[in-house]
């Protein structure tokens, strides 16, 4: 089975694309980490794609990792309607990452013609690649191996959109690399920490590699520009996007696509989910990464941290930034 194909878009791209004068590589710590771009390149057919998914769950995960695990809906499920329910779940988080790859293509691609040092642009380029691989992975994996492809969720094709659309290149790389990926990074770590399918841990464990080190440019390019080079007023916009993006996230992560396909009412499962402790710790645990980083590249004030507040991710702010594992 597999929902309707999303309707393909068109969104404007406002970047001014700079031919360089110098070639001139200046800054040891983007230097580096496009050196390991260059070391760390692999190949999606390095994998054996002859091997089989568990039809019952794909990612073979542990069931405490679904959103409606020990609630009154999954109580009721029986043995046959819990695979599905494992299956979708699993196929829309999988679909929505393979969106999300599909959105730091195009980030990846705009930062490199449009990122004003040399150092910047390179490592913009190498990402374009490590894209470009994350898409044909999760594409296999979504279309060929599940067999379940869901459209992107209408939340977070709002902040793709903003994203890749911003007139300021710095926007695109926070909404990119600092948001959407420190997201998925923490996704990542989940499915490879908790997976008993060697085939997805160790791609998974490659891409993760990859978005570990995205992360890391976009922490590097991000910090000095919000610590030392903007206007409080044009902070305050960068706060307030990273606001309403977080709000955006935690809704995203409801998951509330699934649950018509599955025979079920929309409406109901919503506030299911929206009051189910399982759902908030599996969602809130989501932002583990995100709320260090946004501390770290220098946004974390009032405004923001009266929504992390709301949200009950506060406690995240005192949490130190993952090592690098890139
Ligand atoms: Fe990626
Ligand atoms: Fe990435």
């Amino acid at each position: 089975m597999s929902s309707a194909p999303a309707p393909t878009t068109d969104w404007p791209l406002h970047v001014a694309v700079r031919m360089q004068a110098s070639y001139r590589q200046n800054d040891p710590a983007l230097d580096a980490l496009y050196c390991k771009a260059k070391a760390q390149q692999w190949d999606v057919d390095d994998y054996d794609w002859s091997h089989e998914l568990d039809h019952d769950n794909p990612l073979r995960l542990p069931d405490p990792t679904l959103i409606i695990y020990g609630s009154m809906l999954w109580d009721r499920l029986d043995a046959d309607r819990r695979v599905e329910a494992r299956r979708h779940f699993q196929a829309w988080t999988l679909s929505q990452i393979l969106h999300g790859e599909q959105g730091a293509l195009l980030c990846a691609t705009k930062l490199a013609q449009g990122e004003h040092e040399l150092s910047g642009r390179l490592c913009a380029a190498a990402q374009a690649f490590d894209e470009a691989r994350h898409v044909e992975a999760c594409a296999r994996i979504v279309n060929d191996k599940i067999g379940i492809a869901y459209p992107l969720s209408k939340s977070l094709h709002a902040l793709l959109r903003d994203t890749v659309c911003s007139s300021e290149l710095d926007i695109t790389n926070l909404g990119m690399q600092i948001l959407v990926e420190g997201i998925a990074l923490s996704l990542f770590q989940t499915i490879v920490g908790y997976s008993r399918d060697e085939f997805v841990k160790s791609l998974l464990t490659r891409i993760q590699q990859d978005e570990a080190r995205h992360f890391a440019v976009g922490s590097i390019t991000l910090t000095r520009l919000y610590t030392s080079e903007l206007s409080g007023a044009e902070l305050r916009m960068r706060e307030e996007f990273v606001c309403e993006s977080i709000v955006v996230l935690y809704e995203h992560l409801c998951a509330d696509d699934i649950w018509e396909p599955l025979g079920h009412s929309r409406k109901e499962c919503a506030s299911l989910v929206r009051n189910s402790p399982v759902a908030d710790a599996l969602r809130r645990s989501l932002f583990r990464r995100l709320v260090p980083a946004i501390r770290n590249i220098g946004l974390a004030g009032p405004r923001v941290e009266k929504v992390l507040e709301s949200l009950n991710l506060l406690n995240y702010m005192h949490w130190p930034l993952a090592p690098e594992s890139a």
